[in-house]
């Protein structure tokens, strides 16, 4: 099978270190099927699916559960996030040790969406991860500093009269779970930056040689809380769109290495629980299926990266930092490959009832964006092709 590659660009597939499936648990607003094909058509080859699911992954039989739906899909390998904790920010740590020996191999756990806050269970679970050799990812936020919060703490949210989500909530974690990792010798990593400071305070750590490693998604590179005008619940994030100044100092970052990795915290929400009163509508963004072309905006065209940097920040440092080996790599000649060939120059108009989600919310409703996927192909095997994915073939099963 030819694809014709005129004018366009081959990059390793890419990898997302931060997906919401809701499987199990919410198959009403995205399911392993459903998130498995916006993955395919946002050009990812392998993402990982966080553990704030119902029942919670904090278990092998769930962890097991979402690596076999995902393979029986075959659109994307998709890497569940096992529970830090029994339960999310729970005070019990989890059997990491059994999810990681299980047939998933889970090799990153979270709380995500609740921080895992206490200290003591903190710099238990790094001292417990690093000697299985996986990685915790931090939803940096002290709960005790967002309470009530619906909004970046600033001018806007104060004119608009919304709670405000500090600053100091994210950064305060950030600076504790550098100095623990320093502590415990184990690594860390923090799940979408959206302040200047935690910027600021990652690279500090690096300087000191802490094994930290950080995530900024799409939409804090490109949106900020001017956004919250409207009142509209599709802004409402965890954490909050913050100023302008924050994202310019977090696409710095990304172009300077200092933030390793795009991910895209994609959450999708159904629209009863988005179209409510800011205050009550639940945070999350769409993002899997807008990535590339968010990341093109923002970081190709003002010249931040090049096609070079977006293979880094989009495949090889997450797929680094997961510890995958066959993701964002050289590979030999021969070898089947993951690989997403990318048009840079046609544009698209985003509209949140086309996307392959089963959800909607997409803060990107109507923008026109750069840069579309053309194909992209798990293993040797076309799975999105012009705006469609390729589910496998059911008789052959043939990857
Ligand atoms: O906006 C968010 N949505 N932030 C989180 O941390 C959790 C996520 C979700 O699960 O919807
Ligand atoms: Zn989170
Ligand atoms: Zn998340």
């Amino acid at each position: 099978e030819i694809l014709d590659g005129a004018g366009k660009y081959l990059l390793p597939g890419f990898v997302d270190l931060h997906t919401h499936l809701r499987e199990p648990g919410r198959e009403d607003t995205e399911t392993i099927e459903s998130g498995s094909a916006a993955a395919a058509l946002g050009g990812y080859t392998a993402v990982f699916a966080m553990a704030n699911t119902t029942p919670v992954a904090d278990s092998v039989v769930v962890t097991d559960h979402v690596w076999r739906r995902g393979r029986e899909i075959g659109l994307v390998d998709v890497y569940p996030v096992g529970a830090v904790t029994v339960g999310l920010a729970g005070k019990q740590l989890a059997e990491m040790g059994t999810m990681a020996a299980g047939e998933a191999r889970v090799r990153m756990f979270s709380d995500d969406g609740h921080c895992v806050y206490d200290p003591l269970i903190m710099r238990r679970a790094l001292e417990y991860a690093n000697s299985l050799g996986v990685l915790i990812a931090q939803h940096a936020e002290e709960p005790r500093l967002t309470q009530g919060a619906v909004a970046h703490e600033g001018p806007n949210a104060a004119r608009l009269g919304l709670a405000g989500w500090p600053r100091a909530a994210e950064e305060s974690i950030v600076a504790r779970d550098a100095l623990l990792a320093r502590d415990a010798g184990a690594r860390v990593h923090i799940c979408h930056a959206s302040t200047a400071g935690t910027v600021e305070l990652v690279k500090w750590a690096k300087g000191q040689g802490i094994s930290i490693t950080a995530e900024v998604t799409p939409h804090h590179l490109l949106l900020d809380d001017s956004r919250l005008e409207t009142y509209d619940a599709v802004n409402k994030v965890n954490p909050p769109l913050r100023e302008a100044s924050d994202a310019e100092a977090l696409r710095t970052a990304l172009a300077e290495g200092v933030i390793d990795c795009v991910a895209t915290d994609h959450a999708p929400h159904a629209e009863q629980d988005k179209c409510c009163e800011f205050a009550a509508a639940r945070p999350g963004m769409l993002g899997l299926e807008t990535a590339l072309s968010v990341i093109v905006q923002t970081m190709v065209a003002p010249g931040l990266l090049d096609w070079r940097g977006v293979a880094r920040v989009m495949s090889e440092n997450p797929a680094r930092i997961a510890g995958l080996d066959d993701q964002g790599r050289p590979i030999a000649v021969g070898e089947p490959a993951n690989l997403v060939l990318i048009d840079p120059d046609s544009t698209w108009t985003v509209h949140g009832r086309e996307l392959a989600s089963i959800s909607e919310n997409t803060p990107f409703e109507s923008m026109t964006l750069p840069a579309r996927v053309s194909a992209t192909i798990l293993r040797g095997r076309i799975t999105a092709r012009d705006g469609k994915p390729e589910p496998r073939d059911e008789i052959t099963g043939a990857f």
